[in-house]
This record gives C-alpha cells, sequence and structure tokens, in this order.
C-alpha cells in the first residue's frame, strides 16, 4: 500500500483568458514605469512605499486648460482652488502660482491659506461653518464670504456692527433643482421656497451688509454638462430678480466644484475616456446659458458678472500617482485571485467610488486574472480594487495607482499606520519631498501622558 496522500480541499478556477472583460485585455498589460520621465521605482527605494507622487506639469496643464475653455467664453473668469480636494502646501502653491484664488470651507482651511501667503483679498469663504474669530478676520482682510445661514447673516452683521464697517460685502450660497441632478438642499438658502429672497431681502435691508455675489455647488463627479446650463440659467434668473427687487448689483456669480475627473465611477459602464466631458464642453454648456440668460442685462448696458469656478477634482485627481507594493498573494476559498498591498483604503479613500487604475511599474509575464486587491487594514472594508484584470503579481512587485489626487490627502486617515511621504515631480523633471513620511514621533508629539499613567506596569504587579 502507497503512502495515503492527506486530503486537501479542492478549489476550482475559473481560466480566463485575459481578455474576457468589454474593453479587452489592453488595460491589463499596461504598465506604467515613470511619471513625466522620472523613473518611479528608484523613488520607493529613496522614499519607501507607499509613496504619493504629484505631478507639477499635469497639475499646471489641468489648470491652464480649465482657465483657457473658460476665459474663451466668457470675458472675467477667476478660479478659486478648493482646499478640500487637496490641501498639499505645494499643490496649492502651484494653483496659486497659475492665478487661482483660494476656495476654503474652515478655520483651518483660512488659516492654511494664509500661512501659504495667500492675502484675504484672493480667499472665497464657503463652508456651513466659520467660527466667530476667522469671520472676523475674513471681513477685516476683505475675504470673499458666502452665506450659508440665517445665523451666520446675523453673525457677519453683529461683527460689522462692533467693527463699525458698513456694507460689507457678502455672497449667498443657494440651493435649487437643476432638473438633472439630486438636489443638495443642505447648503445655503434654497430658491424654490423663497428662503434664497428673504435672504437677499433681509440684506437689502441692512446697513452693514451689500450682497454682491451668489454661490452655489450642485454636486459632484457631475457628468450631464445640461446639469450646469441649468444652474447657470437659474442662477442668472435669481440675479436679476433679486437686483430688480433690491436695488443690489451682483459682482460675481460662483458656479462651485463637481466637474468630472478622468476617473472610473463605480457601476459606470463606460470607461472615463468615453464618458467625461471636456472642460471645452462644460464651458460651452455653461457660457451659453449664461449669455442668453444675461441678454436683457447687456441690453442695457449693466456689467455682466464675474464667472467664479471652484473645480476641485478634475484638476487634481490625475495629477497625484499612489505607488505601493504587493505584500502577499493568497486564493480565495471562491477561487479567486488576492494580493495584498501595503496601501488600503487609509490612503486611498476614494476607493469606495472608483475603480482605480492599477498598473504594474514594468512590464509582467503571465496570463491576466480577475484579482482582488486588499490594503492592509485588519478591516474587511480595505479593498483597493474589488476586481482587477491583472496579471501575476510576486511579492515585491510594485502597483501604480490613480488617478488619486482628489480628496485622498485630506481625508485619508492614520489609522494603525504611518501616512507616507509625498513627492513632487517638477516640471523641470526634479523630485522634490512635499510632505515627510509620518513616524512614531510624529503621532505621539500630540499625546501627553498624565504623570499618574507615565508607566505601563506600576512596580509590585504581578507577572
Ligand atoms: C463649495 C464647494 N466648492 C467646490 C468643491 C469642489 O468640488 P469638486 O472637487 O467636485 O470639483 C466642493 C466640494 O465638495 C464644494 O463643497
Amino acid at each position: 500500500m502507497g503512502e495515503r496522500l492527506p486530503w486537501t480541499k479542492p478549489v476550482l478556477t475559473a481560466h480566463g483568458a485575459g481578455g474576457m472583460n468589454k474593453f479587452g485585455n489592453v488595460r491589463a498589460r499596461q504598465h506604467q514605469p515613470d511619471i513625466d520621465g522620472v523613473a518611479i521605482a528608484p523613488l520607493l527605494q529613496q522614499y519607501g512605499s507607499p509613496l504619493f507622487i504629484v505631478s507639477e506639469k499635469t497639475l499646471r496643464d489641468n489648470a491652464r486648460r480649465l482657465k483657457r475653455a473658460f476665459a474663451t467664453r466668457w470675458a472675467r473668469v477667476r478660479h478659486g482652488w478648493s482646499y478640500k480636494t487637496n490641501y498639499l502646501g505645494a499643490v496649492c502653491n502651484v494653483l496659486h502660482q497659475e492665478g487661482s484664488w483660494a476656495e476654503v470651507v474652515s478655520d483651518f482651511e483660512y488659516h492654511k491659506a494664509r500661512a501659504l501667503g495667500v492675502p484675504g483679498s484672493r480667499i472665497i469663504f464657503n463652508g456651513p461653518w466659520k467660527p466667530n474669530a476667522v469671520l472676523e478676520q475674513a471681513i477685516e482682510e476683505g475675504a470673499t464670504i458666502n452665506i450659508d445661514h440665517l445665523d451666520e447673516l446675523y453673525a457677519i452683521e453683529t461683527i460689522a456692527r462692533r467693527l463699525g464697517r458698513e456694507r460689507v460685502p457678502v455672497g449667498i450660497r443657494l440651493n435649487f433643482d437643476t432638473g438633472y441632478t439630486e438636489a443638495w438642499t443642505r447648503f445655503g438658502f434654497n430658491i424654490e421656497s423663497g428662503a434664497a429672497a428673504d435672504a437677499a431681502r433681509r440684506i437689502a435691508a441692512s446697513k452693514w451688509l451689500r450682497l454682491t455675489g451668489l454661490h452655489s455647488h450642485i454636486g459632484t463627479f457631475v457628468l450631464d454638462v445640461r446639469a450646469y446650463a441649468a444652474q447657470a440659467r437659474i442662477m442668472a434668473g435669481f440675479m436679476e430678480s433679486t437686483e430688480r427687487e433690491t436695488g443690489c448689483t451682483i459682482e460675481y456669480l460662483d458656479i462651485g466644484g463637481g466637474f468630472a475627473s478622468r476617473n472610473a465611477l463605480q457601476g459606470v459602464y463606460l470607461p472615463p475616456e468615453e464618458l467625461v466631458p471636456s472642460f471645452e464642453q462644460y464651458a460651452e454648456a455653461i457660457t451659453d446659458a449664461l449669455l442668453e440668460a444675461t441678454r436683457g442685462r447687456v441690453a442695457a448696458g449693466k456689467p455682466l458678472p464675474v464667472l467664479v469656478l471652484e473645480t476641485g477634482r478634475a484638476v487634481v485627481d490625475d495629477a497625484e500617482t499612489l505607488v505601493t507594493t504587493v505584500v502577499a498573494n493568497k486564493r480565495l476559498p471562491d477561487g479567486r485571485r488576492a494580493a495584498i498591498l501595503d496601501a488600503g483604503v487609509n490612503l486611498l479613500f476614494t476607493a469606495f467610488w472608483y475603480n482605480h487604475e492599477v498598473k504594474p511599474l514594468r512590464a509582467l509575464e503571465g496570463a491576466a486574472e480577475d484579482t482582488v486587491l486588499y490594503g492592509p487594514l485588519c478591516m474587511n472594508i480595505d479593498v483597493v480594487r474589488a476586481s482587477a484584470m491583472l496579471p501575476p503579481l510576486d511579492v515585491g512587485e510594485p502597483l501604480a495607482i490613480g488617478p488619486a489626487g482628489a480628496y485622498n490627502n485630506t481625508q485619508w486617515q492614520q489609522f494603525i499606520q504611518y501616512r507616507p511621504a509625498i513627492v513632487m515631480v517638477t516640471a523641470a523633471g526634479e523630485v522634490e519631498l512635499i510632505r515627510a513620511a509620518e513616524r512614531l514621533e510624529t503621532i505621539n508629539a500630540q499625546e501627553r501622558l498624565p504623570a499618574s499613567v507615565a508607566q505601563p506596569f506600576p512596580q509590585g504587579l504581578p507577572e
């Protein structure tokens, strides 16, 4: 009798030829060795893995394309850089150098912009909570303040009275139904209910305030340009009726952010290259609607308002890549292959919404297979990609994941891991560290140990 082999549970694996998705296996075969000509692999050696890499060139190109698309269609255009999308100092200052103002939504962001050297007069202050101290600073420094609710309106009035400043210019944030997107009603004053017109009247009746602007932000990753055309029409209509009724002069219409970036939204069938409108398409829809809606104004010889954009994700998303390394492979009970990476949803918060592109740095041998990509967190939700067609990945294999520039470096979490370094590949092709990797000291620096708990094990405690 021969030796009895131990029984092992059989695993059935569906064999895929690697080209079984709708777009063939072209994507699976892509690889990305460099960013703007700078090889990625040596950067991992120098700065460690994971590593975020920002492309200054892409950032500047995006900002310039956005501005060109609008400035060739509307006389006066302003871009406010949405800090919450990515407030790395180097990213903000590249955009400020391109002429973008700062668009901030909290006291922290306001102070961050000021610390970077942005004058208050080039700050747009939005957000539902502006504490009194920073509100007062913003008034004194001439920031553009868009009021979210009546309590803020009263707060500004009280501060203006105390400072003896009459006719402080303010904007109001509006919300309304465009008919194309789910109406966000929690921010600002609603037009349909009459709350927005009431707020405008309330401002007109105050000697301390002066209504000079209208703001709205209709959503994010808005793929239908008709939503923006409707937004522009509704805001322009509100501008005309409010000016007529209260005698104010609206100097700016701020249409917020929300343009989609070239990222693949989960559950959306077509790839972003086919789905996401270009800046020109957004610009055409918005400015056509505005030109139409302001004809009477032009005929009456009144100046056209400045068109303010707060485009965030579409400017920065594809300008940043997360490079991560495979730390283990495993076969799941249902036969799928899984890889564990050293970066997870702690660093790539947007993995909850996007199917990011995942590319090895070099061309890999072997048939592509449906692979689950997990992060390093001891949490079930830590899934970077639920399904990606990838060739076999050895432990130690680095992968480039992107676009990763929007909302990751602001919404990331320090959960059981240090946050890694961020470098920028400059327009000159140099590599600069723009945020150092965290260490134990970084985290401990904020903690205090009361003397009574300074020792973990008091003397005399039995083993
Ligand atoms: C007021 C405001 N402006 C601009 C933005 C930027 O939006 P996005 O990144 O979708 O362009 C946001 C994002 O939530 C916002 O709330």
